[in-house]
C-alpha cells in the first residue's frame, strides 16, 4: 500500500510516499526556518502564506523524484492537528483536493502519532512499549499496547521541553531554534549554576516553566550587575537538570508498565545528551531503545505516511468535512 503523505502543520512543508508503513519511497520538505529566524520564532500568518507557495512545488518534486504518478498512490494520509491553524489549512486542503479529485481515500493522522511512528521507520515497533514524546509543543509519556493505541500516563503541566529549550537559547542571545545550540554549547560547559530540578516527584508529569524562570532571572540579575553569564555553563546546567528528571520518570515509566521497549520521538528526540542518558539507563535495565534519525526527529511527512498506513488498518478514515484542529488529544485509551 503506497501513501502519500503531507505535514503543514508548522514551518515545515513536507510530502512524502511511504510504502506499508515502513519504507519510505521519497520525502521532499521544505524548511522556512531562515524566514522565521529574523523574527525569533514562527510567525503563523507568514508560515501559512509559505505554505501555500510551497505545497505545489513540493507536491510536483516528489512524483518527478519518486518517478511515480498519482494514480499508483493508494491513499493520502495528512496531519489534521494539532498545530498552527492557518498551517494545517494548507495541507489539509491539498490533501482532501487529491481524495476529491482520485476517489481515494483520505486519513487523518494526529501529529503525536506521526512522531511516534517515525521510529517505525527505523525498525517495526514492537508491544507494548513506552514512547518518550519531546517536541516544541509537547512532552508526554505514553503506554501503547498495540499498534495506534494510545495512552497518555504523563505529561507537562505546562511548557513543553521544546520550547523551555527554545526560551532559555532565546535569553542566552542564540539564534531560534535554540535547542540544537542549548545541545551543541552544552558539550563545551560546565554544570556550575544553581538550577532546580523540574518537578522531580513521583508522578509521570512534567513542568519547565520554573526552571526557565530561574535561568530568566539568573540572566536578568547579572545583567542588571553589568555582567554576562556563561552561556556554555548555562546551557550544560540546564540540560542536565532536565534530561535527569525526564529519563528518570521514563525509566520508571518502564518498569511499572513492564515495557521491555522504549521509541523517543519528536523534535528533541534530536538532543544528543537525552539519547546519551536514555540509551545508557536503557541498557542498565535490559530494555531495548529506538529513536528516529535526525532528520524524522523534526517535523516531515514521512513519520505521517508511516503512522497513516496503521490509523487505516485500524480503519480511521475521514470524509471532506475533515477541518484542521488547533488543540486535540490523541489519546483514546
Ligand atoms: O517536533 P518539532 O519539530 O516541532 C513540534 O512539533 O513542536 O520540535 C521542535 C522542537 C524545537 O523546540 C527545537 O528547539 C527542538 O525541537 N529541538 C531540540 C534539538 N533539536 C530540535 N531541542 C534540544 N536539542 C536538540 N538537539
Ligand atoms: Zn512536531
Amino acid at each position: 500500500m503506497y501513501i502519500l503523505a503531507i505535514e503543514s502543520s508548522c514551518d515545515e512543508t513536507s510530502m512524502s510516499i511511504i510504502k506499508d508503513g515502513t519504507e519510505e519511497i521519497c520525502t521532499v520538505t521544505n524548511t522556512q526556518i531562515d524566514i522565521h529566524k529574523e523574527f525569533g520564532g514562527v510567525v503563523p500568518e507568514v508560515a501559512s502564506r509559505s505554505h501555500i507557495e510551497n505545497i505545489t512545488i513540493v507536491l510536483a518534486e516528489l512524483l518527478e523524484k519518486s518517478k511515480m504518478t498519482i494514480d499508483m498512490i493508494d491513499a493520502i494520509g495528512v496531519t489534521y492537528g494539532p498545530g498552527l491553524i492557518g498551517s494545517l489549512m494548507i495541507g489539509l486542503q491539498c490533501a482532501k483536493t487529491i481524495s476529491l479529485v482520485t476517489g481515494k481515500p483520505l486519513i487523518p493522522v494526529h501529529h503525536i502519532a506521526g512522531h511516534i511512528y517515525a521510529n517505525n521507520l527505523e525498525k517495526r515497533l514492537e508491544f507494548p512499549l513506552i514512547a518518550l514524546v519531546v517536541s516544541g509543543g509537547h512532552t508526554d509519556l505514553v503506554y501503547m499496547k498495540e499498534d495506534y493505541s494510545f495512552k497518555r500516563i504523563g505529561s507537562t503541566l505546562d511548557d513543553a521541553v521544546g520550547e523551555a529549550y527554545d526560551k532559555v537559547a532565546k535569553v542566552c542571545g542564540l539564534e531560534y531554534p535554540g535547542g540544537p545550540k542549548v545541545d551543541k554549547l552544552a558539550k563545551e560547559g560546565n554544570d556550575t549554576y544553581d538550577l532546580p530540578y523540574p518537578l522531580d516527584d513521583d508522578s509521570y508529569n512534567f513542568s519547565f516553566s520554573g526552571i526557565k524562570s530561574a535561568v530568566v532571572n539568573i540572566v536578568h540579575n547579572e545583567e542588571q550587575r553589568g555582567k554576562k553569564i556563561r552561556v556554555n555553563d548555562m546551557c550544560k546546567t540546564f540540560q542536565n537538570r532536565v534530561v535527569s528528571v525526564i529519563t528518570k520518570k521514563t525509566i520508571r515509566a518502564l518498569k511499572e508498565y513492564n515495557c521491555q521497549n522504549l521509541v523517543l520521538a519528536g523534535g528533541v528526540a534530536a538532543n544528543s545528551y537525552l539519547r546519551e542518558e536514555l540509551s545508557r539507563a536503557c541498557s542498565k535495565e535490559n530494555i531495548k531503545f529506538s529513536y528516529p534519525r535526525i532528520a524524522y526527529c523534526t517535523d516531515n511527512a514521512a513519520m505521517i505516511g508511516a503512522a497513516a498506513y496503521y490509523a487505516y488498518r485500524k480503519g480511521i478514515t475521514a470524509d471532506l468535512t475533515l477541518n484542521a484542529v488547533a488543540v486535540e488529544t490523541l489519546y483514546n485509551e
